[in-house]
């Protein structure tokens, strides 16, 4: 059976790929946010996963107002990233696993949860960049399957459904008939908020305390309702829920390999965590 070798979380900000591009991982401002990878990367290296199963909110290029899944699973053999409108360099495509996404489709549906299967799917910033960062050498040599929890657009699934879906995620991998080595990865969050009255906002005591509860109670963040989540970290803060569905993908307990948390990334409060799994 597959092996889940553990969780990978970190923010997406579209400013990254630009800083990647520039080469400008040594200044100051770029620094203590790149710094934080070196360590999960010399882990990578040694346990060598095969797969990515990845977590990410779509911001607008693979799916729009008009048509807005709650989740979405990839089930294509690659998957193209493409200009979104932030002037940064589009990635090249990254390869798909067609016989595990369907694997975990047919679970999913079986367990009750209404998805969406895209046998064509782009990806934006929030696929390609966190992959980029913990693989940033060449072409990606993880194979991925991306899952897509919508956060752009109300109604929201709730804190506790991401745990159920990350949970029954999880469970699908772990009983998929395979010798591979997978690891899960959520992107987005930690607090930040791009328009409005509140632009600007960051909650670092909140964010600290999310990324403590990770570790050994994942539950923690389901007491608060989406909108209380929104008001706690902003209303891009609720990419959080990538985190979440992540943690509840790698069963039983884990063990912290690294954590980063750096203000601001562009508007972000870039957080980062390395999670192996122990059981
Ligand atoms: C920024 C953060 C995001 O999560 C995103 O998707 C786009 C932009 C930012 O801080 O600039
Ligand atoms: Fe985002």
């Amino acid at each position: 059976m597959a092996k889940i070798i553990g969780g990978l979380t970190t923010s997406h900000v579209p400013a990254i790929g630009g800083a990647i591009a520039r080469g400008a991982q040594q200044e100051p401002y770029w620094k203590p946010f790149f710094d934080g990878f070196l360590p999960v990367r010399a882990w990578l290296d040694e346990v060598k996963p095969d797969i990515a199963v990845v977590f990410y909110n779509d911001h607008g290029l693979n799916f729009f107002l008009d048509k807005m899944p709650t989740f979405a699973v990839g089930a294509a053999p690659e998957y193209r990233n493409a200009d979104e409108g932030w002037g940064i360099p589009t990635l090249p495509p990254f390869r798909g696993v067609p016989a595990l996404s369907w694997h975990i489709i047919n679970a999913l549906v079986d367990k009750e949860f209404d998805i969406t299967t895209c046998q064509e799917m782009l990806v934006d910033h929030a696929f390609t960049l966190p992959l980029k960062l913990f693989w940033p050498e060449g072409p990606c040599p993880v194979l991925t399957v991306p899952i897509c929890i919508n956060t752009v657009q109300f109604p929201l699934p709730s804190a506790k459904r991401c745990l159920a879906l990350g949970k029954a995620v999880g469970e699908a991998i772990a009983s998929w008939d395979s010798d591979k080595k997978v690891v899960v990865i959520g992107t987005g969050g930690l607090s930040h908020q791009l328009d409005g009255e509140r632009a600007g906002f960051i909650n670092k005591a909140f964010d600290l305390k999310f990324m403590d509860s990770l570790i050994s109670e994942p539950e923690w963040a389901a007491q608060y309702s989406i909108h209380e989540l929104v008001e706690k970290t902003g209303t891009q803060g609720v990419e959080l829920l990538m985190w979440l569905a992540t943690r509840a993908a790698v069963p039983g307990r884990v063990r912290k390999v690294h954590t980063n948390y750096h203000i601001p990334i562009s508007n972000t409060a870039a957080g980062m965590m390395a999670l192996a799994a122990l059981d």
